[in-house]
């Protein structure tokens, strides 16, 4: 019988997958995430022969090591996978996942809500119409910004940069303008578009939204220098990950009023923000929930048992990350 550890509780569906095998499964019984030292000591007490993990989790060579030797595959609990070691997994031969596809939808609706969000002031308005301020309707009264015929630059290019630019462009009129590593010409035939520098990107986008993986090359490709190429009026929104962006940069450009505003879903040292990003008025801040909805997490769990049943019976599993 396969033994199956899970780092934190995940949707049931997923889980039940698993039991319905007649795997073991044992899950982290506490809410929170497990220090490497605790996963460690969690895969060294019982031999597993696959481990769920989550993006909280840094997956490094001791902890596939303590995972021992039967453990087949870690399966990720998220599209991104900067959190796991990929050299390390391929010298042990440890197979891992991701789980793609399933999330585009849920995060590029966020990435939408982020955008008209922080473009509309709701956040501001919800906080003032609490408060008791409202004491009647006014011409100047929290006035926003549009977001429709205005110009979305997308710096990534994938299937949820490609979700963001059809709402935009569909829904909103928008135009689009992209930044990637690889140019997508049928993209741009679809949708208008138009492929350009980040520089270029930077200087013309009224609203820049950010959709790259972390990698070496993505770390910081946004800071001060970048900033101050946005024009002042424009609205940066991240619902990547967070050191895409130098933060204390951010802080600083926002407070300066260098770009309009900011609504992040993800942060360079998250869960804790930069000093300062919480004071500002003119972001808005969700806590990487861009994926959180119960359709969304559900299928999440579902295809990362998928990847760990199909490792387990010794099939390629669907969402191979490593190897590619
Ligand atoms: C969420 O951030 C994910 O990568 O799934
Ligand atoms: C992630 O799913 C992406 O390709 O944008």
């Amino acid at each position: 019988m396969f033994r199956v550890f899970i780092t934190r509780q995940i949707p049931e569906a997923g889980i039940q997958l698993l039991k319905d095998k007649g795997y073991e499964v044992d899950i982290n019984p506490d809410d929170r995430v497990l220090s490497k030292d605790e996963i460690i000591s969690s895969l060294k007490s019982k031999a597993y022969d696959a481990v769920l993990c989550l993006l909280t989790d840094k997956i490094d060579r001791d902890i596939f090591e303590a995972a021992g030797q039967q453990c087949k595959i870690f399966a990720n609990y998220a599209v991104g996978y900067d959190n796991l070691d990929l050299t390390a997994a391929k010298e042990l031969n440890i197979i891992l996942t991701n789980t793609p596809g399933v999330l585009t939808e849920t995060v590029a609706e966020h990435t939408f809500a982020l955008m008209l969000a922080i473009a509309h002031r709701i956040p501001e308005s919800d906080k003032f119409t609490r408060a008791g301020l409202y004491k009647g309707w006014g011409p100047m009264l929290l006035l926003g910004t549009d977001v429709s015929a205005k110009t979305l630059g997308i710096i990534g290019l994938g299937r949820i940069g490609i979700r963001v630019a059809q709402h935009a462009v569909k829904g909103f009129d928008m135009k689009a303008v992209y930044y990637d590593v690889n140019r997508n010409e049928e993209f741009e035939k679809d949708y208008g578009a138009q492929f350009v520098s980040l520089e270029d990107l930077l200087k013309n986008a009224d609203f820049v939204s950010i959709h790259v993986p972390l990698l070496p090359s993505t770390t910081h490709l946004l800071g001060e220098a970048q900033f101050r190429l946005m024009k002042r009026s424009a609205y940066l929104i991240n619902t990547s990950r967070g050191p895409v962006i130098d933060e204390a940069a951010l802080v600083e450009a926002l407070r300066e009023k260098v770009i309009k505003g900011a609504a992040l879903d993800v942060y360079e040292f998250e869960p804790k923000l930069t000093a300062g990003l919480e004071q500002l008025d003119n972001v808005v801040l969700t806590p990487h929930t861009a994926s959180a909805t119960e359709e969304t997490r559900s299928k999440m769990a579902v295809i990362a048992a998928q990847n760990v049943i199909a490792a387990l019976e010794g099939q390629v599993p669907p969402n191979l990350i490593n190897n590619k």
